[in-house]
């Protein structure tokens, strides 16, 4: 029997799919933090070229396979290796899902804190607020409580199905997304400080630019913002009929993308001066203070200074970055509930409540071994685990992949000129690209 897959109904559902996983707390949080302390506008400048140069082509291949395939992750690497190191391929496959797994295992904890950022001022609106303070505090039992409450609600959604759940969701949260964004940002801009944040942001500081770590900060950051390196693209590929004009599809992923992550350094870095200006510690020797907890420190103390406004703005920011948190944890964990379902023949609901579990069970080991295991799985799935599998990708359709793979056909290849120059580009300058970042990893 052969069971039709279910697949997006149109181009723009992609697009906006694609978009929702790109969309998350990457760029609204991860990319402006990161602006901030590598010299505002230098940052954007070095951004905008490594995404060009390496994340856009990464994200292109990884597309490409899924679609050329129409499998799971897993079965398309190991079909496109098939002719030449074909295990391989399915171990690389298997390599992707858990790194799928591992970015849940930490992205649901952050995700959860967010909600449970956005629920404290309505609590504390409807008197509550005791239970209102305890959802600001970082406890352990808040994790245990909210991550899985967001794993169920990314459950729901892929549950559903592609069309149904997938696309039908991301098409009605990332206009939502998009209009909350742009709100906030008009608010803030009128408050007093924005303008040095402003001027910060965009004014590069080219002083910066001869810090290697900055590429290497900028290229982990455009990894994990276009959501490359753990399937979660490429089963979206897959769902997306055979042929499409991917060039084009990946421009416009890579421009929304980019343009949120800049719409949030407008957004973000302002708020954190107005929020010096309230007499908060925002800085200290030119570095933000704490890191990737600040948001959780300094916003909602701003947010505080505003009265009743504020604990409106408070929610409609924590439940901005919740819906950008939630269309990005669904293109993960589809891709372990498609190798499920597709390989090991198990019904969809079957797969997400087995995919659930085993990512609950992953973040409540990270939550129970905080210190030590948080922030180093992070820093693995960013600076290891995408960038290898974007280097794997090149190497795939450049050099492993012979049958059906139009960059690397030889008569494809001397019909199109712009397709002879992306083939080559992909095949030769990316894969040495990508490694000169890592050998500048390993030496630094
Ligand atoms: N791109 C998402 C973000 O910016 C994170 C992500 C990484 C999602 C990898 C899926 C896969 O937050």
């Amino acid at each position: 029997m052969t069971t039709v897959r279910d697949s997006f109904h149109s181009r723009i559902g992609f697009v906006l799919a694609a978009a929702g996983s790109a969309i998350g707390l990457g760029n609204i949080w991860g990319f402006p933090t990161q602006a901030a302390n590598n010299g505002g506008g230098a940052f954007l400048f070095v951004y905008l070229i490594v995404t060009l140069l390496l994340a856009l082509p990464a994200l292109y291949a990884e597309i490409y396979i899924g679609n050329q395939a129409q499998k799971n992750p897993v079965s398309a690497l190991a079909e496109a290796c098939q002719d030449s190191v074909p295990r391989f391929g399915r171990f690389a496959g298997l390599f992707g899902l858990m790194g799928a797994i591992l970015m849940l295992s930490f992205y649901t904890i952050v995700a959860g804190w967010m909600l449970a950022h956005a629920l404290s001022p309505l609590a504390g609106l409807m008197g509550f607020n005791d239970i209102s303070q305890w959802l600001l505090s970082s406890s352990t039992t808040r994790s245990i409580l909210f991550t899985p409450v967001f794993i169920i609600l990314g459950a729901a959604i892929i549950h559903q199905g592609v069309h149904a759940g997938i696309e039908k969701w991301s098409a009605r949260l990332m206009p939502i997304l998009l209009m909350m964004l742009i709100g906030l940002i008009i608010y803030i801009l009128q408050q007093e400080g924005a303008d040095e944040g402003l001027a910060l942001y965009l004014i590069p500081d080219f002083s910066q630019l001869s810090d290697p770590k900055l590429i290497i900060a900028a290229m982990g950051q455009a990894f994990f913002s276009l959501s490359i390196g753990v399937g979660g693209m490429m089963v979206y590929g897959s769902y997306m009929e055979k042929g499409k004009d991917i060039g084009k599809l990946v421009l416009s992923i890579t421009a929304l993308d980019t343009f949120i992550a800049f719409l949030a350094g407008l957004l973000i870095i302002p708020a954190l001066f107005v929020a010096q200006h309230a007499g908060q510690d925002v800085f200290i020797d030119n570095k933000l203070v704490g890191e990737g907890q600040l948001i959780f420190q300094i916003l909602p103390a701003l947010f505080n200074t505003m009265g009743d406004v504020g604990a409106f703005v408070a929610f409609g920011f924590f439940s901005l970055m919740s819906i950008a948190a939630l269309t990005s944890t669904i293109s993960s964990t589809e891709v372990p509930v498609s190798y499920l379902v597709e390989d090991k023949k198990m019904t969809r609901s079957k797969a997400t409540l087995v995919v659930s579990t085993i990512v609950f069970c992953a973040s409540m080991t990270l939550v129970a071994n905080f210190d030590t295991l948080f922030g180093a799985v992070i820093n693995w799935v960013s600076t290891v685990q995408l960038p290898i599998m974007g280097l794997f990708y090149f190497i795939v359709v450049g050099w492993l992949w012979s049958r059906g793979n139009k960059l690397t056909d030889k008569s494809e290849l001397s019909n199109s000129r712009t397709l002879w120059l992306w083939g080559n580009y992909l095949r030769f300058i990316c894969p040495v690209l990508i490694s000169i970042v890592f050998i500048n990893v390993a030496f630094n």
